[in-house]
């Protein structure tokens, strides 16, 4: 494998960057060059996306794509597909593709075909259940931010007789509230844990079983209200649990939504909308396989992470989905990409000379606008905006939609355009301090502009143009974590957290703090009772 920074292509960049991408100015380019939209727009399985309002040309594309090719990536994607092991710290293949491929087109198409129609034909019976009025996923991570977002996406999919709730943090503020809510007799409770060890998960799901068989139910009745999705399926036996929808290492938990985790998507949304999920994000990675990278949407967006990151030096990117279904997926990206990506070690060990992951962040429009948007068109950082607009609601308020995608094409047209002093100075403020001198206020109120963004649309949130869209994400992820030389499939930094939270447990009740750093015996001390 060769590191992005050991090619020619990473030297060119540099060239081209201190040439040209420093100063390139996004009015003037689109003024020089009628084209630019066309050229630099592309249409991928469902998602268009509109990448002329970034601070690139078509050169800088080429660049990027010698980059690609001398990093070899169209041969380690196809490795990865084929199933090699790709995740070499933990020894393991890396194919939650194979989740959405139909059955002889992936590895392992039997094991994953044969839990897929358990799992659907199990969810159809829940649905069918008019008993079951609740269904609770109690799971963390991968385990709950991909359920979770795509549930919320596809609510209009949902059946409204049937509630669905997600429990993830150990803090009891979490569960108390969903639990005082509900009937043991009209409960499933879904247990999500790849592991079926993870700390929060196992106390909740302890919380739940307690307070079910406090409740009226009884030791025979788990089997109906309790199901596992897991890796480890004999753990789940041994809390109890006997219905249980397995899955394999070679699934990373932020990859895992397509997999039994996706259970609770499947009873809320039903066995053949689950399925269009999974078409969508296989159209994708189709596409992902076999487009060259100069029209490959996810492998352009991952160049474009890397351009940013480390020449243009931006830290951050924000994610602005126009639309409230996608609410949880500024959170769910936050995982993929920075759990991914947040390495500071190359495959070999090797310290980074570079920066890696950006800090992914965001809320859906129009709120984002009435919050943090001023930091964006008028603050010191340079922060690449990606907007989401979907052309068709699946509501009847017309006019509401209208305004929502006029205010989603005016901020990216304000990033890009912002406003000179001249502007600023020629208009009449009524808001405005009347005794402030024009001058100052005209340099308040001066938009540098030239901000960059990218615009994904969709033509309607579908279950498979869902499926689409977060498909291209992760192939985004693995493109910049690819070229970056790093393995964006373990997880090692969390591990540190966990071991020291295990030793600070006993000393909360025992107040033992030898040892300590001061900070943290001070803390605990306080904390205590
Ligand atoms: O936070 C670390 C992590 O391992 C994530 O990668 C994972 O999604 C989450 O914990 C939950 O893990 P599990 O599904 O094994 O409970």
């Amino acid at each position: 494998m060769t590191r992005c920074d050991r090619t020619e292509a990473w030297s060119a960049l540099a060239g081209h960057y201190e040439a040209h991408g420093r100063t390139l100015d996004l009015r003037e380019a689109f003024a020089r060059d009628a084209s630019r939209f066309e050229a630099l727009s592309l249409q991928a399985p469902e998602v268009f996306a509109d990448l002329s309002k970034n601070l690139l040309d078509t050169a800088t594309l080429h660049f990027l794509a010698d980059l690609a090719r001398e990093c070899e990536l169209p041969a380690r994607r196809d490795a990865m597909l084929a199933g090699a092991v790709a995740n070499l710290t933990e020894g393991r293949e890396v194919l939650h593709t194979a989740l959405r491929a139909p059955l002889g087109a992936a590895p392992h198409g039997e094991p994953v075909h044969a839990v897929l129609a358990a799992m659907l034909a199990y969810a159809e019976q829940v649905r069918l259940d008019a008993q079951i009025t609740d269904v609770v996923n109690i799971g963390i991570g991968g385990s709950d931010l991909g359920p979770q977002m795509v549930v919320a996406a596809l609510e209009s999919y949902g059946d409204p007789g049937r509630r669905l709730h997600f429990v993830s943090n150990v803090d009891g503020h979490d569960i108390a509230p969903v639990l005082a809510k509900l009937d043991p007799q009209r409960t499933l409770f879904i247990v999500a844990s790849k592991t079926f060890t993870t700390q929060e998960t196992m106390a909740n799901a302890q919380v739940a079983r307690a307070w079910f068989l406090a409740n009226g139910g009884t030791v025979e009745e788990i089997a109906r209200h309790f199901a596992a999705t897991t890796t480890n399926v004999s753990a789940a036996a041994a809390f109890g649990i006997t219905t249980t929808f397995g899955f394999w290492d070679w699934v990373g938990g932020r990859y895992s939504l397509w997999s039994a985790i996706g259970l609770p998507i499947a009873i809320a949304i039903g066995a053949a909308n689950f399925a269009a999920l999974l078409d969508g994000a296989h159209a994708m990675d189709r596409h992902f396989a076999e487009a060259p990278v100069e029209r490959n949407l996810p492998m352009l967006l991952g160049l474009v992470d890397v351009w940013y990151r480390n020449f243009h030096g931006f830290a951050s990117r924000s994610v602005a989905p126009y639309h409230q279904g996608l609410r949880r997926l500024p959170a769910y990206l936050q995982q993929l990409e920075m759990e991914s990506n947040g390495k500071r070690v190359d495959l070999a060990g090797e310290p980074l000379p570079y920066a890696t992951s950006p800090v992914v962040w965001g809320e859906p429009g129009t709120n984002g606008q009435h919050a943090y948007f001023q930091m964006l068109h008028q603050g010191t950082d340079v922060i690449p905006v990606e907007f989401i607009a979907v052309r068709r609601p699946t509501h009847a308020h017309a006019e509401l939609h209208a305004k929502l995608l006029a205010n989603c094409l005016a901020q990216s047209q304000a990033l890009m355009l912002g406003k000179t002093a001249e502007a600023a100075r020629s208009e009449t403020v009524p808001t405005a301090s009347a005794t402030l001198d024009r001058e100052v206020l005209a340099r308040h109120r001066t938009f540098p502009g030239n901000r960059p963004s990218t615009t994904f649309v969709l033509d309607m949130l579908t279950p498979r143009a869902l499926g689409a869209l977060v498909a291209m994400y992760e192939h985004r992820v693995w493109t910049s974590g690819a070229l970056w030389g790093i393995n964006s499939f373990d997880q090692w930094g969390v591990e540190l957290g966990k071991a020291l939270a295990s030793d600070l447990l006993p000393r909360l009740a025992s107040g033992d703090t030898r040892g300590l750093d001061a900070s943290t015996a001070g803390l605990l001390a306080r904390l205590r009772g």
